[in-house]
């Protein structure tokens, strides 16, 4: 299958993006033809600092990599090195209805809260179905917030191929479980906006300091605890084996432990589930060369399919 899929660089990775999202996407590297991409051009719609921007993108390049994405394996690119992304994202936009993306959220929340909004937020979908697109994509694995994205996506390549004949493969979303939510330290959903999250390549004293912040009720060491709803639990959980995470499931029920010695061993195991990711970024990040021939190679492979795709559609629609 062709699966793809791309990443914000708004900022550092989290143990929810990692847990929720791209360790799923490295897996669907094995077996499948691979395209994912650093989103640098929907990025501009709320980073304005060019120099944060670049290194962004490149900070998001070496998490990946040091993540476990195989160059040889997927294809990774930045999405402006490919600029057939940009034509497409034209010839979809003169296909794409107004109403159709004055109901996204992202722009109608934004238009409801009385916030200006500019035209790139309102036609962020119509990019986004053109990144799709482009690669005759037929799996796109992303979070629960996106899929009216590929709603959208799949509208427009079905009016463009039902104008202009068939051109456009229809993607399918693929989401990850309700199992994937990772609570951040005040146990809501682990997210940048709430301002909870533990980066997973984030100074080590600065993530057992978090750690140690991560709310927990107010009941004496000796009471018996369920650990199942318990988000501190359900932390360790993610990161211990089997075996760690009965052993500590039985400690909760038999109650007698204070929650400072859970926090120690969440912040042990999550050392330990990173340690060689972390060995791997430190290695990369002295070769910035390497880094850039990857994405630049990435990025060939990408125009190629690209640029097929965009043909496609110039000529079908009477361009060329
Ligand atoms: N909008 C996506 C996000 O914020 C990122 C993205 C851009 C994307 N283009 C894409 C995801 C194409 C999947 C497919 O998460």
């Amino acid at each position: 299958m062709r699966v793809l899929s791309g990443i914000q660089p708004t900022g550092r990775f989290h143990w929810g993006n990692y847990l929720g999202a791209i360790r799923q996407y490295i897996d669907l590297q094995h077996g499948n033809e691979a395209y994912y991409f650093i989103a640098d051009l929907h990025a501009l719609t709320t980073v304005r600092e060019p120099a944060r921007l670049r290194q962004n993108t490149l900070d998001a390049a070496l998490d990946l990599l040091a993540l476990g994405l195989d160059p040889e394996k997927a294809n990774l690119f930045r999405q402006s090195d490919v600029p057939e992304i940009s034509e497409l994202y034209w010839l979809l936009t003169t296909v794409a209805p107004m109403g159709l993306l004055e109901r996204c959220v992202a722009y109608k929340d934004k238009k409801e809260k009385g916030l200006p909004a500019d035209a790139g937020l309102f036609t962020y979908p119509v990019l986004m179905s053109a990144d799709i697109l482009a690669y005759d994509s037929e799996v796109v694995p992303v979070g629960a917030d996106q899929v009216q994205h590929i709603e959208v996506c799949r509208d427009l390549a079905g009016s463009f191929n039902a104008l202009f004949g068939p051109t456009f493969v229809l993607p399918k979303a693929k989401t990850l479980e309700a199992s994937a939510k990772v609570p951040g330290l005040d146990g809501e959903k682990m997210s940048k906006s709430y301002d909870n999250t533990i980066e997973v390549f984030e100074d080590l004293k600065s993530a057992r300091k978090k750690i140690m912040r991560i709310t927990t009720d107010a009941r004496p060491m000796e009471e018996p605890k369920e650990p199942e709803g318990d988000h501190l639990f359900q932390l360790y959980s993610l990161f211990a084996g089997p075996a760690d995470r009965e052993a500590m499931a039985a400690k909760y029920r038999q109650g007698g432990f204070g929650y400072g010695e859970v926090k120690k061993a969440l912040a042990d195991a999550a050392e330990a589930y990173f340690a060689e990711a972390r060995a791997r970024r430190a290695e990369l990040a002295a070769r910035p060369d390497r880094v850039n021939e990857i994405l630049a190679d990435g990025a060939s492979r990408a125009r190629l399919k690209a640029s097929e795709v965009l043909k496609r559609a110039q000529h079908n629609c009477g361009l060329k």
